[in-house]
């Protein structure tokens, strides 16, 4: 066996708290595994009401104990969250939450987040009462100051009939923030912690009529690994999507839009501070239509036998990054994408001093570079005249860097 074959995956703790969502943390445990991950699942004691030690067992290949008394001489209490490289807590119940946030350590859990030294991922579901109650909210912040990452629950039915926040984010979902957190071995696993940052994905649709549309080919991919890798960085992170086919990424909170309009209004609240703080990064992932119809026709335009089309007339949209930088606090960091087919640099230098952002990530489109391809390659300027080139490789990697650059642009953050 070479070397390769025998080094060990990341060595990933699944603690699991006792929330209905347990089931759905088979899938995410199955992810890990077959990535290659070698994990240790550790239940809370009434976790194994929803999903019992055999199902942990066969599917993470090593046994399970929600006690500290089981294995003593191993000293597992200890062992696991030394050894750990992430560890991973879904569903996080209001009262696992709490006893994290307040050092308790009365089970094999919450004894292993006490010992762990590595990026902890806490990724909450509950009743939305419970998640929004005072209690919890400071929980989530301790936990937050602390350097924790706690993925905001997403929203939707919950158990029974009601529904609100409180939702586990899909297995996949919650595989990718432990994918980027991993991905990161050595760096603050957590630099957008306490941030809010707003990222627009997708392309805008400029209807015509009830039926037709003026659009775009892009995807919504880039704007959602941005997304995505701001999560896993700590950010708090509002994602405004136009026309995108995409699952939600967890964490994020999702705002859909059609037009250029909508996501202008869209996007300057949230910047603005709608839902919360006012944006620290603001990134116009976005293909926004620079044009949209004059008018818009309230029925179908029909074919008038033997008549050639009336033509339609086009009127300018409004340039919502130039909008932000305009309009932009001290401290705030704007970056603008620039999609081109020619004369890439030079074009993405001329577009960088017109829009008066931070940073411009420039990349060539055309037939088959970027749109819709989960790769993309680039190259970053700065307005300080820095030029940052990101080989061809997938969106996250490009993202991440992105994040870098922004990172090293913020504004200090308070004293807390
Ligand atoms: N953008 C915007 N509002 C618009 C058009 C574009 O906020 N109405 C943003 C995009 O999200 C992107 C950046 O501006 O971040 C560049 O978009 P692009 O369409 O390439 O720039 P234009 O100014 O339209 O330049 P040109 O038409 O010369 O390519």
């Amino acid at each position: 066996m070479t070397s390769s074959q025998t080094r060990p995956g990341p060595r990933v703790v699944l603690g699991v708290g006792a929330g209905i969502a347990a089931y759905k943390v088979c899938g995410l445990l199955r992810r890990f595994t077959e990535s290659g991950h070698d994990v240790r699942v550790v239940p809370t004691e009434d976790a194994l009401r929803f999903v019992g030690a055999p199902t942990w067992e066969a599917l993470s290949g090593h046994p399970v104990s929600a006690r500290v008394w089981d294995d003593v001489p191993r000293v597992p209490h200890v062992r696991h969250g030394q050894s750990a490289d992430l560890v991973f807590v879904a569903p996080a119940t209001a009262d696992l939450l709490a006893k994290a946030a307040h050092g308790l350590a009365d089970d094999l859990l919450t004894n292993t987040l006490l010992t762990a030294r590595c990026p902890v991922v806490f990724a909450p579901a509950m009743h939305t009462e419970m998640w929004e109650h005072p209690a919890t909210r400071a929980n989530v912040e301790t936990l937050r100051s602390r350097g924790a990452i706690v993925i905001d629950p997403a929203s939707g039915r919950l158990t029974g009939a009601d529904t609100g926040p409180g939702r586990l984010p899909d297995p996949e979902e919650l595989f990718e923030v432990a994918r980027h957190v991993l991905a990161r071995p050595g760096k603050d696993p957590h630099d957008l912690a306490g941030r809010h940052v707003v990222v627009s994905a997708g392309g805008t649709r400029e209807p015509i009529d009830p039926v037709r549309f003026i659009g775009n080919r892009s995807s919504g991919l880039q704007g959602y690994a941005l997304a995505r890798t701001a999560v896993a960085r700590g950010a708090r992170v509002t994602l405004v999507a136009a026309n995108v086919a995409l699952p939600d990424p967890a964490g994020a909170r999702v705002v859909r839009v059609g037009s250029a309009e909508e996501m202008r209004e869209a996007v300057l609240d949230a910047v603005g501070g709608a839902d919360g703080a006012e944006a620290d990064a603001v990134v116009m992932a976005a293909a926004v239509a620079d044009f949209r119809p004059a008018g818009y026709a309230g029925s179908k335009i029909k074919k008038v036998p033997g008549a050639e089309p009336e033509p339609i007339r086009l009127v300018k949209n409004p340039d919502i990054l130039a909008e932000l930088t305009a309009r932009r606090t001290p401290g705030q960091v704007i970056v603008g994408f620039a999609a081109e087919t020619d004369d890439v640099l030079a074009n993405g230098r001329a577009k960088l001093a017109r829009k008066g952002c931070d940073l411009l990530v420039v990349n060539q489109v055309g037939e088959d570079l970027a749109f819709g391809r989960p790769d993309n390659a680039a190259v970053v300027l700065g307005a300080d005249g820095s030029v940052t080139d990101v080989p061809r490789g997938a969106k996250e990697a490009l993202a991440e860097v992105v994040w870098d650059l922004v990172v090293a642009r913020l504004a200090p953050r308070p004293a807390a």
